[in-house]
């Protein structure tokens, strides 16, 4: 049963990526789709089998909660599933300075951006074969360290790191990773981060279908690391050649103005 597995599918690019997913792998039976809020999760079911006819599961859980693991494991033990690509979209950001804020808060930022990730990809792994996808949605963030979110700048700095080394350790098993790693994208990341995205912040605001259709071109080109846009790859490109003082100033400039 070829199986694709998507974790922050009730909005922003891990709802895209499931609406993607079905065109780019003609052949998938089933979805499951993850994420807490189950209202949006059966009306992403419903579109997604009208328009291409797939089966999808749903696990409306929170991925803070050990719960959904055992659940996942018994259905992947019953169901013996191919996973052909599995998407780490969940996450949650924290835009505000570090003094001020919870430090629980900032604990589950982590939870969810590093350890939920770091466990679905252990989980799915075992299920994954030659040609199987691991997608992780790192940040542009983690170029650089991010000065005024510096817990979720290091947070994307791990998903970027673990999918880099990854896609090391399992290119023998031709199982491919690509870590995605786009500027600010209009999705309801900014709603929930503490902050609205400020007058820098929507001048780059890209589209979230643009994004995940770059994104499966280049998991389909098997390439460890996509970049949306030329802003993005230009930061990339600054943050590896430009000093670390230089670039920690660059940053606390771009993430201080972009409150404004
Ligand atoms: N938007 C941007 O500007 C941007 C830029 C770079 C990278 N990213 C990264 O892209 C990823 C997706 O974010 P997005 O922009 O699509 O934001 P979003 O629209 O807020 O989506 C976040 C998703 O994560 C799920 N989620 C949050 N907490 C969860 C939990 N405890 N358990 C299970 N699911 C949970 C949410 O579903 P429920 O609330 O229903 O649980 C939602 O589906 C994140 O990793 C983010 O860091 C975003």
């Amino acid at each position: 049963m070829k199986t694709a597995i998507v974790t922050g599918a009730s909005s922003g690019l891990g709802r895209e990526f499931a609406r993607q997913i079905p065109k780019f792998y003609r052949g998938l039976d089933e979805i499951w789709l993850i994420a807490r809020r189950s209202d949006r999760l059966e009306e992403l079911r419903e579109e997604l089998t009208r328009q291409s006819g797939i089966y999808c599961r749903i696990y409306d859980s929170d991925l803070l909660r050990d719960y959904v693991y055992y659940h996942l494991q018994r259905d992947l033990d019953a169901l013996k599933p191919d996973i052909r690509m599995l998407v780490n979209a969940a996450g949650a950001g924290c835009t505000e300075p570090f003094a001020g804020t919870d430090p629980e808060r900032l604990t589950g930022v982590i939870g969810l951006n590093c350890a939920a990730l770091t466990r679905m990809t252990g989980l799915c792994l075992r299920y994954m074969n030659r040609g199987s996808r691991i997608v992780n949605v790192a940040s542009a963030a983690a170029f650089a360290p991010q000065p005024g979110a510096a817990v979720y700048g290091a947070t994307k700095a791990y998903v970027l790191s673990l999918s880099r080394a990854l896609a090391r350790e399992l290119e023998k098993r031709c199982i491919f990773v690509t870590a995605v790693c786009p500027g600010p994208v209009e999705t309801e990341f900014f709603r929930t981060a503490g902050e609205p995205a400020g007058a820098a912040r929507r001048k780059l605001m890209a589209c979230p279908q643009h994004v995940v259709r770059q994104a499966l071109k280049d998991v389909r080109k098997r390439r460890a690391v996509s970049v949306y846009g030329c802003a993005m790859k230009g930061a990339k490109t600054v943050s590896k050649l430009a000093p670390d003082r230089l670039t920690d100033w660059i940053m606390n400039r771009i993430n201080t103005r972009s409150h404004t």
